[in-house]
Parts: structure tokens; C-alpha cells; sequence
């Protein structure tokens, strides 16, 4: 088993979600949570851009004691200043810079307006000069996947030179398709001079809902560390979602050699103080977090489920601390899951008595999306004062 490093980057790009801003307290207790969940590395934040996400990352680092804590800079002294000044106190083997500059073609034109080696330059000057504080130093060319390979491979020789002991792979407008991005990582793994001595890091966005494909692709071509966020919060689409990464290694662990260090039992505690936290609700289908994962409504479906769950499950609620009620009774549901939704609340009913129970349990179905357990209580005493 190869271990994968989880860099989570909740509280940095994650919080870029429009709706997601959060207090410098509400990142404190994110951040507990996230120590608890087993996270390697923490990005606090962009200690430059105001004067709550410095404080934010500043009292991150206090609070936490395990994860390397990271905050974020532009190839920029006074940025790199300010992540210094917020993470001074906490020791070096446990805070992270984390530099970053654009290269593709459209970022070099329009938004920087340099030449590639203006670009080379900035990244020696500054990963350099971030190295006088760190031992720790995460470089990123920003829009990586749309950069052309060679121009990549020397913006990371470059970087490794001056002193970045992680390189990040960003696929920052989530363009890339998983063969790609999984060839793009190997040619990086086997053209970029000094690798070998470094963590290969990929960030993955979710414009085109390929972030958590893209991140396995590279994972099985060499990378060593995902950038995720929990919920897949993030930027437009999202980001790369940590309980679906780390999910599909723990359910498919048949074909994938990697493990990592997430407690998954505390995935949906987490995901759900996130939710509490910010109020953005992740959609009812969301993949492991979303209200229906382990819901079964259908009546063939329930019957299933109650004769072997792995009829229609392919992990325990459990596995990421959910609790295992998991009948919805609607209008697919069949005898089988009522008798039990009954049984559950100790009703037992003679077999005439449960028919005409049955019988008006699908008449309301009909009429109604769910049906809850006290419109159930409800047809139950109704059937029973019946003369
Ligand atoms: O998406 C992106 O490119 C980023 C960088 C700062 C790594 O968030
Ligand atoms: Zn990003």
C-alpha cells in the first residue's frame, strides 16, 4: 500500500466558495475537526489578503497540533511576509508555505503580461526567498493542465532548484480529462530533474465533475499528495471531495494500492459541522455526504436491503459514521419494508389488520413524496378504532 498524503484545503479554497466565508472561530473548530479526521496538511488560508484570514491562519497554527498547517502567497515578498509572520510560532516541521504563479499561455498574456522567463525568474526569486523561512515549501504553476509540458517541466525544475520540497499540479479550471491528467503526471514524474526528492501534489477543480477522476489518474501515475476539500466545496465548481477520494480508495481497495490517513468514521461528523457551519447544504445525491446516499425507496430495492444490505450497498453507513436507518417508505416501498418500519417501533400487527394498514399506507403514498413515521402512527391507531 502506498500512503497518499490529504492536503485539505477547506478553509483556503474551499472557503473561496461564494457563501462558504467563515469566522476566524468557525476555521478553529473546522480545523480541530479536521485534525480529528486525520488530515496531513491544513491550508489556513491567504494570511495577505485581510486581516481575518491572517488571524485566521495564525490562530489555526495555535490551535492544532499534528497537521503541517499551510498558508497561501503569490510570488510576492510582502505575501510571503505575511505567511511567515502568521506561522512563525509554530515549528518548522509543521508549517508549509504554499507559493503559487500562473503559466498557461492565457494566464502569461492577459492576466500576468510576461514572458516565460519573466515567469522562470519570479519563481527562482521568490521560492527562494520563501526558503529562508521554511524547510517546508509547496510551489504551484497555476493552471498547470493548460500549460505547455516543456514551459512546465522547467517552471518545476526551477522551483525544485530554489528549494520547494512539494510541487502542486493544479488543473485550476478543472479542463483536464482523466487519461491526460494522468499522462501529464507521469511525464512530469519522468522529465522534471529532482522529483524523486519531492511530494508530487495534484489539485483538481470540478467544472467539468471529472476533480476526484483526475486526482485517482494521478495517484496511479506517481502523485503522492491530493488537495481536497470537504463537500467539495470550492471555486465555482468545487474543489476535489475529500470522502469521495478517499471512499473510493477505502471501497475499491481491491484494485488500488493506496491508502491514507483519514479516520472515514468521522467523514460525515465532519462534513456535517462544515455544512452547520457555512449552511451550504451539499445536494441530497451527493455522492457519500448527501441525504439519499443510503436511502432505499423503492420496493424491490428495500426488500433487497433487508434480506443482505450489499444487495444495494456498497459501504456500511457506518464506514463513514452515519447511522444505518435507511427506509424512506414513499410510494415504491413494498410490504416487506412496511412490516419492518412497523417492527421497528415494536407494532405488531395480525395479517388482516396490517392488509388494510397496508392499504391506506400506498393510497397516502400516492398522494405524498415521503411518508413519515407519524403519518404511519397516524393509519395505524385510524385502522385499529376501525369498527
Ligand atoms: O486552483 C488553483 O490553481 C489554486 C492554486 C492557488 C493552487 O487554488
Ligand atoms: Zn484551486
Amino acid at each position: 500500500m502506498r500512503r497518499i498524503k490529504i492536503f485539505d484545503t477547506t478553509l483556503r479554497d474551499g472557503e473561496q466558495s461564494p457563501g462558504a466565508s467563515m469566522s476566524v472561530e468557525e476555521k478553529v473548530e473546522m480545523a480541530l475537526m479536521l485534525e480529528d479526521l486525520g488530515v496531513d496538511l491544513i491550508e489556513a488560508g491567504f494570511p495577505v489578503s485581510s486581516p481575518v484570514q491572517f488571524e485566521a491562519v495564525k490562530r489555526v497554527a495555535s490551535a492544532v497540533q499534528k497537521p503541517i498547517v499551510v498558508g497561501l502567497a503569490r510570488c510576492v515578498e510582502k505575501d510571503i511576509d505575511a505567511v511567515y509572520e502568521a506561522l512563525k510560532d509554530r515549528p518548522k516541521d509543521k508549517r508549509m508555505i504554499h507559493v503559487f504563479i500562473a503559466t498557461s499561455p492565457i494566464h502569461r498574456k492577459y492576466k500576468l503580461r510576461m514572458e516565460k522567463e519573466e515567469i522562470l525568474e519570479r519563481i527562482r526569486r521568490y521560492v527562494g526567498y520563501a526558503k529562508q523561512f521554511f524547510d517546508l515549501v509547496e510551489f504551484s504553476a497555476e493552471d498547470a493542465s493548460r500549460t505547455e509540458v516543456p514551459f512546465l517541466i522547467e517552471a518545476y525544475k526551477t522551483a525544485i532548484e530554489a528549494g520547494a520540497t512539494t510541487i502542486n499540479v493544479p488543473d485550476t479550471v478543472g479542463y483536464a480529462l482523466p487519461d491526460e491528467f494522468g499522462e501529464l503526471i507521469k511525464t512530469l514524474r519522468e522529465g522534471v530533474p529532482g522529483i524523486e526528492n519531492v511530494d508530487l501534489s495534484v489539485h483538481c477543480h470540478n467544472d467539468l465533475g471529472l476533480a476526484v477522476a483526475n486526482s485517482l489518474a494521478a495517484v496511479q501515475n506517481g502523485a503522492t499528495q491530493v488537495e481536497v476539500t470537504l463537500n467539495g466545496i470550492g471555486e465555482r465548481a468545487g474543489n476535489c471531495a475529500l470522502e469521495e477520494f478517499v471512499m473510493i480508495l477505502k471501497v475499491r481497495k481491491d484494485k488500488l494500492p493506496y491508502e491514507t490517513g483519514i479516520k472515514t468514521e468521522l467523514i460525515y461528523p465532519a462534513s456535517r459541522l462544515l455544512t452547520h457551519i457555512t449552511g451550504l447544504i451539499p445536494s441530497r445525491n451527493k455522492p457519500i455526504v448527501g441525504e439519499n446516499v443510503f436511502l432505499h425507496e423503492s420496493g424491490i430495492h428495500q426488500d433487497g436491503v433487508l434480506k443482505h444490505r450489499e444487495t444495494y450497498e456498497i459501504m456500511k453507513p457506518s464506514d463513514i459514521g452515519r447511522s444505518s436507518e435507511t427506509l424512506v417508505l414513499g410510494r415504491h416501498s413494498g410490504k416487506h419494508a412496511l412490516r419492518k418500519k412497523l417492527e421497528s417501533y415494536g407494532i405488531k400487527l395480525d395479517e388482516e389488520t396490517f392488509q388494510k394498514v397496508f392499504e391506506k399506507f400506498t393510497e397516502l403514498a400516492d398522494r405524498k413524496k415521503e411518508v413519515y413515521d407519524d403519518d404511519l402512527f397516524s393509519i395505524v391507531s385510524e385502522v385499529l378504532r376501525e369498527p
